[in-house]
C-alpha cells in the first residue's frame, strides 16, 4: 500500500481536547479546495477533515472532501491504536462509490453510549472508461479520532446552533464555545446555508469551513434540522451528497424519503428532529413549482407519531423538539406561512413565513399528547422565549442570528447550550460575542 500522510503530521488527536482540534494539525492543513481531476496527483486526495454526520445510537456517519475521483474508507474500532480496527468503504452493496466530492460513510452495528476510534482514508481512482479503472494510490489520515454513539447511558447534554448562513467569523466563535461545553452532541438547526449553486460552496460550509477549529465535527458528533435555506440553490437541492442522509434500514419504507429526520436517546434526554422546510408556500410562483413542502410536513407527522410511541424516547425524562421555523408566534403582523397563494397579505409584515402554523398543527398535538416540555426553534435571527400558554404545553427557546456587528444582543450569534442537571432540563443561552450567558431556564 502506497501511503501519503496529508496531513503530514504523526500526533494522534486523542484527548487533544473535547473537539479533538490540534493547534498544529488546525494551522498546517489548508482549507482551499484543491482542483477535481483524476490525474492531478498533486493535490492532496483529501482535502477536509471529517465529519460526523446523523448521530444516533447504533449508527453514525463520517463524511470528508476529495480533491479527485474517490473511492473512500473509515477504519473504525474499540481500541485506540485501532488494532481491532475493521473498514467499510463508502457505498453501498454491489457497486460502491467513486466520486469527486465527498465521500460518505455510514457506520452502523454499533452499541449505545460506546466510545469508538476512527481514521479516514480513501483510494484515488483513474478512470478511463468502464474497463480501464485503477487505483493510483490509496491514502490514508495520521490522526485517529474518536466518538461517542448516543444511548440512555450517554450524557444527557447537548448544543444547538443555528442560522449560521456561511458566516465563518461566527461560525469561528461558536464552535470555540462548543469546545469549551463539551455536550455530546450538537444539532445545528437549520440554515447553516444561503443559496449555494456549487459543491464546492457547500462544502465550504460543513467540511472545510475557515475556521480555526477546522476538525469541529470530527469528534463532536452532529445532527441537522435543515432550515429553509439549506434547500436554496442548485447544490443544496442535493444536500444529501455533502451531508449524508440515515441509511434506509434505519427508517420504515413509509418514511423512506425521510432521510434527516431524528428521534435520538441521549441520557434522560430524548431529542427529535423535525424540518419545516421551505418558508413559502408551494403555489409561490417564485419556487417555480420546484418545492413540495406541503407534503413532506405531513409525511413527518406520521413520522413524529411513531417515533414519539418508541419505547426509549417515550420513556426519557425529558423530550425536546428542534425545528427550524418556530411553531408560535404572539405578534399578529408575523405571517404565519399559510397565506396561499403567494404569501402575502397586507396584515402581515414579510411575504414570508416567520413562524409555521400548518407545521404547528400537524406536529404539537402529537408533542404535547407526549410531554414535550421544551422546543427549540430557529429562522428570525432573534433570540426569545415563549413560555407555555393556553396555545401550547411547551417552552420555546428561538435561537439568535449570525451578525457579529449587530448592536442588538438577541441578534448576536449564540449556542444555546441543554443539560440535565439537578434532575431538571437546565437551559443556558450563550452569546459568543459578548462571551456571557444572557439567559438561563429550568423546565
Ligand atoms: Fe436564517
Ligand atoms: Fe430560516
Amino acid at each position: 500500500m502506497k501511503r501519503r500522510h496529508f496531513l503530514k503530521v504523526s500526533t494522534l488527536a486523542i484527548g487533544a481536547s473535547v473537539l479533538g482540534t490540534n493547534e498544529s494539525l488546525a494551522n498546517m492543513a489548508s482549507n482551499a479546495p484543491a482542483t477535481a481531476g483524476d490525474a492531478n496527483d498533486s493535490a492532496p486526495l483529501i482535502n477536509s477533515k471529517p465529519m460526523l454526520q446523523n448521530f444516533a445510537e447504533t449508527s453514525i456517519g463520517v463524511a470528508f472532501s476529495v480533491s479527485a475521483l474517490a473511492n473512500g474508507f473509515v477504519v473504525y474500532g474499540k481500541k485506540k491504536d485501532l488494532s481491532d480496527g475493521k473498514k467499510v468503504w463508502c457505498g453501498g452493496y454491489r457497486i460502491m462509490d467513486m466520486n469527486d466530492q465527498v465521500m460518505q460513510v455510514r457506520l452502523t452495528g454499533l452499541e449505545p453510549a460506546t466510545t469508538y476510534y476512527y481514521r479516514i482514508g480513501a483510494n484515488r481512482m483513474h478512470y478511463g472508461g468502464g474497463y480501464d479503472m485503477k487505483i493510483l494510490e490509496t491514502v490514508e489520515d495520521d490522526v485517529i479520532y474518536s466518538f461517542k454513539t448516543a444511548g440512555r447511558d450517554a450524557q444527557s447534554h447537548f448544543c444547538v446552533i443555528n442560522d449560521t448562513h456561511a458566516h465563518f467569523d461566527s461560525f469561528d466563535l461558536l464552535t470555540e464555545k462548543i469546545c469549551q461545553l463539551a455536550p455530546s452532541c450538537v444539532v445545528w438547526n437549520g440554515d447553516g446555508c444561503n443559496a449555494e449553486d456549487t459543491f464546492e460552496e457547500q462544502k465550504e460550509i460543513f467540511l472545510y469551513p475557515p475556521i480555526k477549529h477546522r476538525d469541529y465535527a470530527s469528534q463532536m458528533p452532529y445532527l441537522l434540522c435543515p432550515g429553509n435555506h439549506d434547500g436554496r440553490g442548485k447544490a443544496n437541492r442535493h444536500l444529501e451528497k455533502t451531508w449524508m442522509f440515515r441509511q434506509p434500514e434505519e427508517r420504515s419504507s413509509r418514511d423512506w424519503d425521510l432521510g434527516r429526520n431524528f428521534a435520538v436517546r441521549l441520557g434522560d434526554i430524548a431529542l427529535v428532529g423535525l424540518d419545516t422546510a421551505e418558508d413559502k408556500l408551494d403555489s409561490n410562483p417564485a419556487f417555480a413549482n420546484l418545492y413540495n413542502s406541503h407534503a413532506y410536513r405531513e409525511a413527518q407527522a406520521a413520522w413524529l407519531k411513531d417515533a414519539l410511541d418508541r419505547p426509549e424516547i417515550k420513556n426519557a425524562q425529558y423530550i425536546v423538539a428542534l425545528c427550524h421555523t418556530p411553531l408560535y408566534d404572539s405578534d399578529s403582523k408575523h405571517n404565519p406561512g399559510d397565506v396561499a397563494p403567494a404569501d402575502y397579505d397586507p396584515r402581515y409584515d414579510t411575504d414570508y413565513a416567520m413562524w409555521q402554523r400548518t407545521c404547528k398543527e400537524l406536529w404539537s398535538p402529537l408533542l404535547e399528547k407526549a410531554g414535550c416540555k421544551l422546543l427549540i426553534c430557529a429562522h428570525t435571527h432573534e433570540f426569545r422565549v415563549d413560555k407555555p400558554s393556553k396555545d401550547h404545553s411547551w417552552t420555546q427557546v428561538v435561537g439568535a442570528g449570525p451578525d457579529l456587528d449587530s448592536g442588538v444582543t438577541e441578534h448576536q450569534p449564540a449556542v444555546i447550550d441543554v443539560r440535565l442537571n439537578g434532575g431538571k432540563l437546565h437551559i443556558d443561552v450563550h452569546n459568543v460575542v459578548q462571551n456571557k450567558i444572557i439567559y438561563s431556564l429550568d423546565i
